[in-house]
């Protein structure tokens, strides 16, 4: 593993390939926590049913970005919205499949890249993801451009990442993780790699200033920055996020932003 620059081909083709190999080990992993109804925003246990920062979602037409298995879709689908769920991962979206048969909820599923949505402009009320697809991607700049595109005026975009802060530490639950060892200020992604080389895993990082960069570029307005914290009596880990360091320093941001509508200019 590595922190290097990579290219927007070799990333695109090591995370497709991850996440259809690492499909069924992150459901078994990590599926009973996200239930197959229900909208877990990160690692914290913060639920939308709790936080409601997509606001109203009855009668609203939802993307569910990255969406994994999309129990998020499921969730939001049993309160009465309109969604569509989609992944570039084909491994992932099986699961999305299986999980609408056991539950009973269907929601549409699609299989694409958040850099190139196949949607009309302002087809969304709101797009959403946790931990989706824009961790993933070279050019998030242009991933948040998309999602603006696809929103109508007034729309809403949320979703949550690693929170920046992250990326000074080692990627480790315990002691080892609490000690920073990388600067905070480089932006080469993640990459693990196979022995000769070829990247199976990449990860990018931003900046909060870099994360409110890219919104604002885009044309949003940035309502609410949600650094969730660690609750008490949680003590489930989820990879790097543990109830140790959960307790010291966030471990997921989550970014509110809604499209302007043309009387509020987004000055
Ligand atoms: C950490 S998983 C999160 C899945 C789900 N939202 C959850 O909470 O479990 C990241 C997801 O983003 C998807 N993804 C990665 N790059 C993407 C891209 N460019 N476009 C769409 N989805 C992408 C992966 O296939 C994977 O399902």
């Amino acid at each position: 593993m590595a922190r290097r620059p990579l290219g927007d081909a070799e990333t695109r083709r090591a995370n497709r390939g991850w996440w259809d190999r690492d499909a069924d080990s992150y459901q078994a992993e990590h599926g009973a926590f996200l239930g197959d109804v229900d909208f877990v925003w990160c690692p914290e246990g913060l639920r939308e049913a709790d936080a409601g920062l997509l606001g109203p979602v009855a009668g609203r037409r939802i993307l569910e970005l990255g969406c994994g298995s999309a129990s998020a879709g499921r969730w939001l689908a049993t309160q009465g919205a309109h969604v569509v769920a989609l992944d570039l991962s084909a491994g992932m979206l099986r699961h999305a499949v299986e999980a609408s048969a056991r539950s009973g909820v269907p929601v549409p599923l699609l299989q694409a890249d958040a850099l190139a949505l196949p949607f009309a402009d302002e087809a969304f009320d709101i797009v959403c993801t946790a931990f989706g697809a824009i961790p993933f991607v070279v050019d998030s700049a242009a991933a948040m451009r998309e999602v603006h595109r696809v929103l109508r005026p007034g729309g809403r975009w949320v979703f949550s990442a690693t929170h920046p802060m992250r990326w000074i530490f080692l990627d480790d639950p315990g002691q080892e993780g609490l000690l920073a060892v990388h600067s905070y200020f480089d932006r080469n992604p993640y990459v693990e790699s196979t022995e000769d080389g070829v990247p199976t895993y990449v990860e990018q990082h931003r900046t909060l200033g870099d994360r409110v960069r890219e919104l604002v570029g885009a044309g949003f307005v940035l309502r609410d920055l949600i650094e969730p914290e660690w609750p008490e009596g949680h003590t489930q880990e989820w990879g790097q996020w543990s109830p140790l360091r959960g307790h010291l320093f966030p471990g997921t941001a989550i970014f509110v932003s809604t499209k302007p509508t043309t009387d509020t200019p987004n000055t």
